[in-house]
C-alpha cells in the first residue's frame, strides 16, 4: 500500500450493511496508514449521549434504525473534514450512505482540491450481520431495528455500489473472514490507491 504523506494522502470510504466490520477495519486501516477513521455513527452516538443539539435532534431516528437527513450529515462531515487531522487522508465509515451524500462527499472534496482514492465494499452474509451485530449491546441493536438498518442499507446505500464502480474506485473485499484476513483482503485491495 502507498504511504499516506502529504503529496500522496490516502482519502478512502468503507461501504458496507450494518454488522460488516467498518468501524473495526476502519480503525484498523487507519491507524496503519496514519489517518483519522471518522465514524459518523460513532459522531452521531457521542452527539447523544452528551444531548447536545445534534444528539436531541438524530436520537430517535438512530433509534428507528432510519437515516439522519443529508443536510444534517453534511454539516456535521462538512465540519469533521475541516479539521487538521483530516488534510493528511482519512478513512470514512458509515458515509456517504445516500446518492445525495456521495454527491455532497465529492463537492466537499472537490472545493479542496482533493479526491477519493477508492472505496472498499466489504461484503459479509446477511445471517452473520444479524448474528454479529445482536452479539453487540448497542442501543440500537435490537433484532427489529438491526432489520430496520438492513432494509434501509439495501434501499439507500447500495447504489452507491455502481455509482462508485462506475467512477473506477470501487473495491470489492470478503468480510466473512477473520478479523485479521479482512484487514489484509483490504491493505491488498488497497495497493495502487493513491
Ligand atoms: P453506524 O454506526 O454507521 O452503523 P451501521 O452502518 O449500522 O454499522 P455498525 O456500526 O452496526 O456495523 P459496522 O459495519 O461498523 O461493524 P462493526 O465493526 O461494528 O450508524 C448508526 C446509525 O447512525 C444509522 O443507523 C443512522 O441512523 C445514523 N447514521 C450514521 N451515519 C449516517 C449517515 N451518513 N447518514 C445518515 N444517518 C447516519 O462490527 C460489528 C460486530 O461484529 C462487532 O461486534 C465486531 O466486533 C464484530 N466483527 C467485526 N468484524 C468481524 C469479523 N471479521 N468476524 C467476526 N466478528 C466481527
Ligand atoms: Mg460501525
Amino acid at each position: 500500500m502507498v504511504a499516506a504523506s502529504p503529496s500522496s494522502a490516502l482519502r478512502i470510504v468503507l461501504l458496507g450493511p450494518p454488522g460488516s466490520g467498518k468501524g473495526t477495519q476502519a480503525e484498523i486501516l487507519a491507524q496503519g496508514l496514519g489517518v483519522p477513521a471518522i465514524s459518523t455513527g460513532q459522531m452521531l452516538r457521542d452527539a447523544v449521549a452528551a444531548a447536545s443539539p445534534l444528539g436531541l435532534k438524530v436520537n430517535e431516528i438512530m433509534a428507528a434504525g432510519e437515516l439522519v437527513d443529508d443536510e444534517t450529515m453534511a454539516d456535521v462531515v462538512r465540519e469533521r473534514m475541516a479539521a487538521d487531522d483530516a488534510q493528511k487522508g482519512f478513512v470514512l465509515d458509515g458515509y456517504p450512505r445516500t446518492l445525495a451524500q456521495a454527491a455532497t462527499l465529492q463537492e466537499i472534496l472537490g472545493g479542496a482540491g482533493q479526491r477519493l482514492e477508492a472505496v472498499v465494499q466489504i461484503d459479509v452474509p446477511e445471517g452473520e450481520l444479524v448474528n454479529r451485530v445482536l452479539g453487540r449491546q448497542r442501543a440500537d441493536d435490537t433484532e427489529d431495528v438491526i432489520r430496520q438498518r438492513l432494509a434501509v442499507y439495501h434501499e439507500q446505500t447500495e447504489p452507491l455500489v455502481a455509482f462508485y464502480r462506475e467512477r473506477g474506485l470501487l473495491r470489492d473485499v470478503d468480510g466473512h473472514q477473520s478479523i485479521e484476513d479482512v484487514s489484509k483482503s483490504i491493505r491488498d485491495a488497497l495497493v495502487g490507491a493513491g
